[in-house]
């Protein structure tokens, strides 16, 4: 079948495993990433399938209004997989603006351009946006956040992922605009950049520097394979409900700081230091602003609905993980210069 897809962010994270999924897997189809190539943003991600010829990339901006309409225009998009965001709970206490432009009104545009580019006909189109579990804010120690759960963001970054969140579903109410919304749990893999928990650890782990857990690290977070993520995107996108949200989830909860003791002992085995050596490193440092307590997704809905599950267990996915850090040096090393030092300092005030 011939589609044309707009994903956006592809070159984060999330975005390059959904995007060398889809380019792989759907030869038929002609994926376009539009990345603004933030701090976050690396084409390295991508080396593997940038010469595929169902693959094209523009760097731009998602608030840039007239690049998209020009975009549309060009490639007559049948679906869109929104992922572009500014993404890190820190950076957003630090500096909220940015997350209110990109988030909020990056992601009005690219609403705004669908609707007029699809305004004769919205058969077979799709608006896809990629959203977090962080929307539903804080659970204490039992619960799971449902589809039902109100919403209750607490930082600046998910206050602006629930308002796009709202937003795509006015233009849902309003405009009639096909689209279809997950939230999803903390994702972890090879490619996450390293201010996130797992890839920083690691970092600071194979470097013997201090490995910073916020407060008591009491708090508790559900993880989920990155390739699995991609994986329930593809379904969603396939066979998801217009209009319809879906929670993604690991169904793998953790406290940090059992999840970094778990790391240590992982690290040390794998770069053969006597066990607890890297145990040392662990350091409590102050907590983060409004830090939330624990989140868990009930994902039963996902699994009824479409099939899916969670595939990779936390064992193998991490194990996976670390192998790619120990073996990406090149990687860390690029994304690590320069702008990443003075995030770390201001962050940290640690060495
Ligand atoms: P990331 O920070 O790794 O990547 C974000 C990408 O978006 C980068 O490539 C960046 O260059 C790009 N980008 C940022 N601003 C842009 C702009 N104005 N225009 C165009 N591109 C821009 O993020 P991620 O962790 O891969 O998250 C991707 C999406 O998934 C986000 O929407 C995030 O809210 C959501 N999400 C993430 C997780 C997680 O655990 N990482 C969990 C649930 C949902
Ligand atoms: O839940 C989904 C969300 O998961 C996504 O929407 C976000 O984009 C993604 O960044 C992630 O948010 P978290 O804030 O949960 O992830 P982070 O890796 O920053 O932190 C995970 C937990 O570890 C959290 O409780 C804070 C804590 N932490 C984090 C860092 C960076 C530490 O204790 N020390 C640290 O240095």
């Amino acid at each position: 079948m011939k589609r044309t897809l707009l994903i956006t962010g592809g070159a984060g994270f999330i975005g390059s495993h959904v995007v060398r999924r889809f380019v792989k897997k759907y030869p038929g189809y002609t994926i376009v990433n539009l990345d603004k190539l933030t701090y976050a943003g690396n084409l390295e991600n991508l080396k593997d399938i940038e010469t595929q010829s169902n693959y094209i990339f523009y760097k731009g901006d998602i608030c840039d209004a007239p690049l998209i309409t020009k975009l549309f225009e060009q490639h007559k998009f049948d679906g869109v997989i929104h992922l572009a965001a500014e993404s890190h709970v820190d950076r957003s206490i630090a500096n909220p603006m940015e997350f209110i432009q990109t988030n909020i009104v990056g992601t009005v545009a690219l609403l705004n351009a669908a609707r007029e580019a699809w305004r004769s006909n919205f058969d077979n189109k799709l608006f896809y946006h990629i959203s977090t579990d962080e929307v539903y804010g804080s659970l204490g120690q039992n619960g799971k956040f449902t589809e039902k759960t109100p919403y209750d963001p607490h930082s600046p970054y998910s206050a602006s992922k629930a308002a796009s969140d709202h937003l795509v579903r006015a233009y849902y109410h309003t405009y009639k605009l096909p689209i279809v919304i997950s939230n999803c749990s903390n994702n972890y893999g090879p490619n996450q950049f390293p201010e996130k928990l797992i890839p920083l650890a690691i970092n600071n782990i194979k470097n013997s520097r201090p490995v910073p857990v916020y407060g008591t690290g009491q708090n508790v977070r559900d993880w989920l394979y990155v390739e699995d993520h991609a994986e329930a995107i593809d379904i969603i996108f396939h066979k998801g409900k217009v209009g319809a949200t879906y929670n993604i989830g690991g169904d793998n909860e953790w406290k940090n700081i059992d999840l970094v003791r778990l790391l240590c002992k992982i690290m040390d085995k794998k770069l053969g230091r006597p066990e607890g050596t890297s145990e040392q490193l662990i350091q409590f440092v102050k907590d983060r602003a409004g830090h939330d307590l624990r989140y868990a997704i009930d994902s039963s809905k996902l699994q009824k609905e479409l099939g899916w599950r969670p595939l990779t267990t936390f064992e193998s996915g991490l194990e996976k993980t670390v192998d790619w850090y120990l073996s990406n040096q090149k990687w860390l090393d690029n994304v690590i210069s320069g702008e990443y030092q003075e995030y770390y300092k201001k962050q940290y005030h640690l060495r």
